[in-house]
């Protein structure tokens, strides 16, 4: 019996030393120390059969093997794991010297970089950013806004009807300018009133190189006691300053929108040429075709219509409005000559902005 056990660790111990995986050690392990199948735990099964002293002998004998066995065991399945693991870091070690992964840095879109840079600079004179929806009713975007039943604006041809009808009955509609802001605003509170509001504008149009079915628009509306067409002067001459530079002087000129009166269009000196029509006193400047000047905005005093149609007292209260047209001063300023392109999300175009 002495025997069989120096045998079995002779093999078992060889054979482990013979295997190179864990599935070949687990495979030695049941060969010797299985429970069922295994050579040590035959021996350990049969102990019955032997008298009491060899029992006793034999039993803590062959334990004992199975203690020295089994630390074998473990040691070579550790040192298998150890070895694994080493060559799998190995195998993923970072090169820090490798260059990294270039994530490119996106950029706002012109049109809302622009918006952003106006709303700022009225921020700082106290205007308020309001928003209006895209979706809007005939009341808000014609009628309170003092646009006639028949005005031109509302030909079928410029304006996109929806296929649903708002509570008056009359179909909804995309607002075709940001003015209907000016009602919902006035509507929903007393005066005195100082907002802006940005965003789309829809027009049923034939695209070209300076139509857009869809451009954006920045509304202003300042309501209080005594405000005066100066000013609206001081207030938009600020804006151009701020935005085209501080040397930019602006001219108004007589323009007609039903819900101003009086209406003006307001022009700034061009920023290339500072208003010359020439650089270097000689090439036509061709950002305001040697005009000297460039088209910025619509805007006048609240038609007293509007006031009352809001609501407000056009005895106790005036104010002025204005409309930017985003696209046409980012256009000018950036010389970009097709309006399709701030739609296209073409990045060759938008990444010339970062
Ligand atoms: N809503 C006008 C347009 O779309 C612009 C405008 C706004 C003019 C406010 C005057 C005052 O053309």
């Amino acid at each position: 019996m002495g025997m069989d056990l120096q045998e079995i660790e002779r093999d078992a111990l060889a054979e482990l030393d013979r295997s190179a995986s864990l599935p070949e050690i687990d495979a030695v392990y049941t060969r010797y120390l299985g429970r069922k199948e295994g050579r040590l735990s035959g021996i350990l099964r049969n102990l019955s059969a032997l008298s009491d002293d060899e029992k006793k002998r034999v039993g803590q004998e062959a334990n004992k093997l199975r203690t020295v066995l089994e630390e074998r065991f473990a040691a070579k399945q550790k040192s298998l794991k150890d070895a694994a693991l080493d060559s799998a870091v190995a195998g993923q070690r970072v090169d820090l010297s490798l260059p990294g992964t270039f994530f490119g840095r996106g950029n706002a879109h012109p049109i809302l970089e622009t918006i952003r840079e106006i709303a700022d600079i009225f921020g700082n004179i106290g205007f308020r950013m309001v928003e209006g929806p895209e979706i809007e009713t005939d009341k808000n975007n014609f009628t309170d806004l003092n646009i006639p039943e028949n005005h031109p604006a509302r030909d079928m041809q410029d304006t996109f009807y929806i296929d649903r009808k708002s509570d008056d009955g009359k179909p909804l509609l995309l607002r075709t300018h940001t003015s209907p802001v000016q009602v919902r605003i006035m509507k929903s509170m007393p005066p005195p009133v100082r907002i802006i509001s940005a965003g789309r504008v829809f027009r049923h149009e034939a695209t070209d190189a300076t139509h857009a079915a869809i451009f954006h628009q920045i509304e202003g509306l300042a309501v209080d006691e005594n405000l005066s067409f100066a000013d609206l002067k001081g207030t938009l001459a600020h804006f151009a300053e701020s935005y085209f530079g501080p040397k930019t002087k602006v001219r108004f000129s007589p323009s007609y929108f039903p819900f101003v009166e009086p209406g003006a269009q307001m022009d700034a000196s061009c920023f290339l040429c500072g208003g010359s029509g020439r650089i270097n006193g000689e090439v036509p400047c061709n950002i305001c075709k040697a005009t000297g000047w460039i088209e910025v905005l619509g805007a006048g005093m609240v038609n007293p219509q509007v006031l009352r149609n809001v609501g407000y007292d056009p005895e106790e209260v005036s104010g002025f409005a204005f409309g930017i047209g985003v696209e046409r001063i980012v256009m000018t300023r950036l010389q970009v000559r097709d309006i399709r392109l701030f739609l296209d999300s073409d990045l060759r175009f938008l990444e010339q902005f970062s």
